[in-house]
Parts: C-alpha cells; structure tokens; sequence
C-alpha cells in the first residue's frame, strides 16, 4: 500500500516509516520539521517539508502524489504533545492539533484520500475512577492537551460520516524507547518525559532527576502509568492501515501495554541498571493519579501484541542516547 505520513520526521512517525518500510509499503513524508528531524526519515521514503496548517502547501504534496499513484492512506502524527506545555499555551495546542486537522482533513476530502490512522492519547480519558482506561468509558479530559485531541477525535467522526472516510484512531499511553538499529529515537532539544530524563541523568547530562510529586493517590504516592515501546506502537499502525484496507469499518483502540507502573517503580527498575541521584519534588500541574490502557480491543481487532517490556524500552532509550553522544563527540 501507498502511505502518506505526516508527521513522519518526529518520534511516533519516525518510527512507524520504519516498520512500514521493513513491511514493504510505498511511503510518503510530510513534516515541516518543527520538531522533526530530517535525518530521523527512512531514506527509502520520499520527503516534503510541509506544515499542515497551510492548505496549498498540502494540496501541492498531494498533487504531485496522486498523479504518481493513489494514496491508500493517510497516518497522521503531526502534533503537540507535552502536557504542562499545553496548560501553559492552549491556543498554540488548539491551533495545531484542532485546526492543523480541519485543514489536512479538508485536503483529503478534496483528494479523495478516504482512510487515516490518527494518533489520539490517553489523555482524552482525564481521570477514569479506577485508572484502567477502555475504549468506550466516559472521556473527560483534564488538561488542554487531552481536550484538542478529543476535538480532534470527534472532527475525525463526523468529517468520516460525512465523505465516506474510514478511520483508526488510537489513544497512546507512555510511549517510550528507541528503534532497534539505534538511527533513530526521541531525540528533541527539550526533553519532558520522564523515561529520557532518567536516562539523560543516568548519563551525567543532568545532575538530578526529580520526582514530581509523592502525594497521589497510588499505592507508593507516585504516578502511574502504561508505558510502551514505540516499535511496538509502530506495528500497530501497519496493522490498522491494513485494517482499513481489508474492512470498510472504523476502529478507536488503546495502544499500551496494559500494565501500570509508578515513577518509582521505572526508576527503581532504571536503578537495576545504572545509579542516578533523584529527589522529590513539586506535583507537576495537569497530571492524572493514574492511566492504564485496557488493550483487549486492539488484540482483538487487530490481532496485535505488545512484544517489548518495560526492561527493553528504558534500555532501548538508554543506547540510543548513548550514541546520541558518542556521535557529537
Ligand atoms: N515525571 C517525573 N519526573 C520527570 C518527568 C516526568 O516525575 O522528570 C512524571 C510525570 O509527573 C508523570 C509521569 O512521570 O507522572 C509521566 O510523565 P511524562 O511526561 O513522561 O508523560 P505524561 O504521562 O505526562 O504524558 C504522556 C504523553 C501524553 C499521553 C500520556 C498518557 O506525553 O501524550 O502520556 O498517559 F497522553
């Protein structure tokens, strides 16, 4: 199949240009590298820089696309997606995330381009009572973030209902780690998550790592949460891109591991490694107590499996940044 990734210069479509490729599938790139890296596009994939949120920058790429050949599907991972950031700036989430979409959704109604896989989060769920999330609890987002991803969701339905299209939108939990060839992985100039600041700190590029806030409500105080290997994340998207090949049926899917963890526990399991100092510190705003994905769907629907535990992925994480270094020396 053909592939139209937008997206696919940053972290998630990096990765998932990768396992596409290795599947044997056509792929085209659009990423204004805002955040993206252009070296982190799988050479065998042809690459536009483009931003969504201009109309005739997309229409232009998909001319020239479908002149070639239709474009099966589209993926796509262009947004933000740091939580406090997004309490910090809503519009700037609102603006990319809501109307980068209508304008991508209205080029591919205009093209004819009928299936997308659209990356969600487990952050539309806000704070579900017993912290397992499924697919069709209540959605209530705590913070900006996870409302213009929802915004987004519900676009995505109603623009499907309308032209025909068919979707696969799926809710991440944490993804984390490196592609196994170590090309590419989350590598930003302004790193958040917690996996790569405990490796950054592992490395002596930071001299503490913090734990943001020991007062939740969770057996040892700190967050839980789902976290998942980023390849296995990306094999899931082939997998719904074909999906929507082979049925005429739209699908909303948790992508975790189905397993929580609390930043304890991922440290201490980190500290199994490597040493690193850490203290506590402040709650960090807009976090949940708790996120676990209920992932019965996505195995069900698309016959998918997370292979990579959570050992792999702080591994994965930790090589990658380790050659980060080694290759600027
Ligand atoms: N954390 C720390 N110290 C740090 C960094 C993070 O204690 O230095 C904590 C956070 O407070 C939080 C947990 O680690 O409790 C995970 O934080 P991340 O920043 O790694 O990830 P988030 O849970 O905030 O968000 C991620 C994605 C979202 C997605 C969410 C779903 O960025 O897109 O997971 O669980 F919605």
């Amino acid at each position: 199949m053909k592939v139209l990734v937008v997206g696919g210069a940053g972290y998630i479509g990096s990765h998932t240009v990768y396992e596409l490729i290795r599947a044997g599938h056509e792929v085209v790139v659009l990423d204004n590298l805002s955040t993206g890296r252009r070296h982190s596009v799988h050479p065998e994939a042809r690459f536009y820089e483009a931003d969504i949120r201009n109309h005739s920058d997309i229409a232009e790429v998909l001319q020239a696309e479908t002149s070639l050949a239709p474009i099966d599907v589209t993926m796509h991972f262009a947004a933000k997606l740091i939580v406090p950031e997004s309490v910090d700036h809503p519009l700037e989430y609102y603006q990319n995330n809501v109307e980068g979409l209508r304008t991508l959704l209205g080029v591919l109604v205009e093209f004819d381009i009928s299936r997308i896989v659209f990356s969600s989060t487990a952050a539309v769920y806000g704070q579900p009572a017993d912290g397992i999330c499924r697919e069709d609890d209540q959605t209530k987002p705590i913070n900006p973030y996870g409302e213009t991803k929802l915004a987004a969701e519900k676009m995505i339905h109603w623009v499907a209902a309308a032209h025909q299209m068919q979707y696969c939108i799926f809710r991440y939990f944490n993804v984390a780690g490196a592609d196994a060839s170590l090309e590419i992985g989350l590598d930003k100039d302004q790193l958040t998550h917690l996996i790569p600041l405990i490796m950054q700190t592992a490395l002596g590029l930071r001299e503490m790592f913090y734990i943001f806030g020991n007062d939740y409500d969770t057996p040892d105080g700190t967050c839980v949460r789902d976290y998942i290997h980023v390849t296995d994340l990306a094999k899931a998207h082939v997998a719904g891109a074909k999906y929507l090949l082979e049925t005429d049926q739209s699908l909303i899917a948790n992508l975790g591991s189905g397993s929580g963890y609390s930043v304890k526990e991922v440290l201490d399991t980190a500290l199994t490694l490597f040493d690193l100092p850490y203290q506590y510190d402040e709650r960090r705003p807009g976090d949940p107590d708790r996120l676990t994905a209920d992932i019965t769907r996505a195995r069900e629907i698309l016959g998918w499996q997370p292979e990579l535990d959570l050992l792999a992925i702080l591994e994965s994480d930790y090589n990658f940044r380790r050659k980060l270094i080694a290759d600027s020396l």
